[in-house]
């Protein structure tokens, strides 16, 4: 039986990704819905964007819902200098032609995972919490509902992307990560600390040019784009690939190399505000609230990835 899921996304090309990955396994993941929120670029982009992906990958089939257009507390951060103006600059993609559900995504995520049998449904969250924080707060019942989170943000040993301690994803909305963090409900985090080890080099991405397929073709131009960003930043021989670690998670655990640790938000501190603070050597009483995956396998990722955007359109 396929794990049913549901992806939080703020495409975003790295988002994109996770998104392909995940439909070109019917086998094992059964994608629910698509539910957008602003983090990478507005909300209007990323609504846009997510119909574009499950349109790529042949599935207009795949209901996409708007969610929240802005943080809980803050102003929206974007991230147009490593995504464009689009979000999804890179490759030529037709606009949508399925429209966008009619309701919001916080009540479509409150009313799906209450009608869900317990443990039935996954979350898979590719950027800022709001949306599901924001569930969790409507309806607190929905939480011990809900099978796993399964989001990319975070940071520790590698530190922030975004300011020196926070990543991008709990930055822009910390208030967001930190209801999900102690909301009880079990969350596996793909920080930057497992992200950064799953570099896609020249011989990666060109293996995913060679595909030839509409799906490979898009990639190909996506993580072109994205990537210059990293590499500059970075100076290393390929840019980090993100938000598909979690969905490889849920594919391929076997990959990665794990602990459950105690990871609590900062939420106050203007210096390190949005910052994934991790007990990793249990030095406190905090409850394990969280799988943190610490380091994977990077070929067999790659091996494996490749070989499922093969098989899309
Ligand atoms: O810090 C990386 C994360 O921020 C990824 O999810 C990327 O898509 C951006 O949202
Ligand atoms: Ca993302």
């Amino acid at each position: 039986m396929p794990r049913k899921i549901i992806i939080d996304t703020d495409p975003g090309q790295d988002d994109a990704v996770a998104i392909l990955l995940a439909l070109a396994s019917p086998a094992e993941l059964e994608v629910l819905s698509v539910v957008t929120v602003a983090g990478n670029v507005p909300l209007a982009h990323t609504s846009v964007n997510g119909r574009k992906i499950v349109e790529l990958a042949g599935r207009p089939d795949i209901p996409v819902y708007a969610g929240c257009e802005r943080p809980m507390r803050r102003h929206l951060i974007t991230a147009e200098h490593v995504h464009g103006k689009t979000g999804l600059d890179g490759p030529e993609l037709p606009e949508p032609t399925i429209p966008l559900q009619a309701q919001h995504g916080v009540d479509y995520l409150v009313d799906t995972i209450r009608a869900s049998e317990p443990g039935e449904i996954t979350l898979c969250t590719l950027g800022p919490l709001t949306n599901v924080a924001m569930a969790l707060i409507k309806a607190p019942e929905i939480a011990p509902k809900i099978r796993e989170i399964v989001m990319m943000g975070g940071a520790y040993f590698e530190v922030g992307n975004i300011t020196p301690a926070a990543e991008f994803n709990t930055y822009v909305d910390a208030e967001a990560a930190d209801v999900v963090l102690r909301s009880g409900v079990p969350v596996t985090m793909a920080p930057l600390d497992v992200t950064h080890r799953a570099l896609c080099n020249d011989i990666r991405l060109e293996r995913i040019r060679a595909l030839g397929n509409k799906a490979g073709n898009a990639v190909a131009a996506m993580l072109g784009f994205s990537e210059r960003f990293d590499l500059k930043k970075y100076g290393w021989d390929g840019a980090p690939l993100h938000d598909p670690c979690v969905i490889a998670w849920l594919l391929w655990p076997e990959i990665f190399v794990h602990r459950k640790i105690n990871v609590t938000m900062e939420i106050s501190s203007p210096l390190t505000y949005g910052m994934t603070v991790a007990d990793w050597w249990h030095v406190t009483d905090r409850p394990h609230n969280v799988t943190f995956l610490r380091d994977l396998d990077s070929d067999l990722f790659y091996e494996r990835l490749t070989a499922r955007l093969a098989t899309l359109p």
